[in-house]
């Protein structure tokens, strides 16, 4: 069954950025948020960042109206998944309210439908016992901006069909997105427990007074951040190893990194103090500019990098 028609449950920060993204790859989407408020909100959110995406020519073949037309905001979670072949659920991070989704999308859509969730780090098994057709079921978790990030971790749960995955890789790369697909679910799924352990330690540095938040921003972002964009930790290390590559980096470095790692957070709640020396800390490194002037700033870096890395 090709993808023509995407329903969006759920149309937040996650949600609306979904609904601009398939919108200006071609689809029809249908918006439905329980918060009526939220989903006008939502669809006004998908509009701006379509023209958005224009003014940063990232809207490739269409004009900003046909992409902004293609999108509809439904009255009932119904309407917004009648005849649609994949819904991306992008609804609030807890499992009974995807698994009370999920059950309704399950009643409501055709069983060949892919069900894809956009969550952060829950699993799927729990979420698609409550439907009839858990092997549609998945996760295909995108990182924020999801129009302009490349990563969609696939991740199936136990009843999952491998097709199920097998078909939204296909259907990801075929947009310019850039889909892994674990093996088996943990929580947090890859790049979120990757984000999580360096923040851990980025909290750790901070908190044990070692250096300012700004500095340890600076730290990763002028470091090894402009590494990992380029490629992942373990290649770049395959790389530092010279000639010898990884055999050598691990020979070489192994008996001194130990003593880094054994010195390293393993916490796993917040430090108490931690909370209000990070939002001082992000004051100063602001300074005048404004949230907005740093989304702005982030966004307009990213699509600069973004042409950079991944257009041929
Ligand atoms: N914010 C991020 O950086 C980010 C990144 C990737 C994935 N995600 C995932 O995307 C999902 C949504 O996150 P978000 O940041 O967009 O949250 P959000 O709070 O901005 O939006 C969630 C929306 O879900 C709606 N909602 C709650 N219960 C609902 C229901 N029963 N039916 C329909 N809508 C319902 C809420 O009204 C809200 O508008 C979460 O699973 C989150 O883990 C978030």
């Amino acid at each position: 069954m090709q993808i023509e028609s995407i329903g969006i449950i759920g149309t937040g920060v996650i949600g609306s950025s979904w609904a601009a993204f398939y919108a200006s790859k071609g689809f029809r989407v249908k918006m439905w948020d329980v918060d009526a408020t939220v989903g006008q909100n939502g669809q006004q959110q998908a509009v701006d960042t379509i023209k958005l995406l224009q003014t940063q020519g990232m809207l490739s073949g269409d004009t900003v109206q046909e992409s902004i037309s293609r999108i509809k905001v439904a009255g009932a979670l119904e309407q917004a998944v009648e005849n649609v072949q994949l819904v991306q659920e992008s609804v609030a991070e807890n499992y009974e309210i995807k698994q009370q989704v999920f059950k309704a999308l399950d009643a409501h859509t055709d069983p060949a439908a892919i069900l894809a969730s956009s969550s952060s780090g829950l699993l799927m098994t729990p979420i698609q016992q409550v439907t009839n057709h858990p092997g549609r079921c998945l996760i295909a978790h995108p990182f924020n901006p999801p129009h302009l990030i490349p990563l969609v971790e696939l991740v199936p749960g136990d009843e999952t069909d491998e097709q199920a995955i097998s078909k939204m890789k296909i259907f990801y790369e075929g947009l310019g997105k850039v889909p892994v697909v674990l093996k088996k679910a943990v929580p947090g799924h890859l790049a979120n427990r990757l984000a999580m352990a360096l923040w851990r330690e980025a909290v750790d540095l901070v908190a044990n007074g070692i250096a300012s938040v700004e500095d340890v921003d600076k730290a990763v972002s002028a470091g090894p951040g402009l590494r990992w964009a380029v490629m992942g930790p373990h290649m770049i290390y395959h790389l530092g190893g010279g000639p010898g590559g990884m055999d050598h980096f691990i020979d070489h470095f192994a008996p001194a990194v130990k003593v880094w790692w054994e010195s390293l957070a393993s916490w796993t709640s917040l430090p108490p103090e931690a909370k209000n020396l990070l939002v001082g800390g992000l004051k100063e490194e602001m300074g005048e500019r404004t949230m907005a002037d740093m989304n702005r700033m982030r966004d307009e870096k990213l699509v600069k990098m973004l042409k950079i890395l991944f257009e041929d």
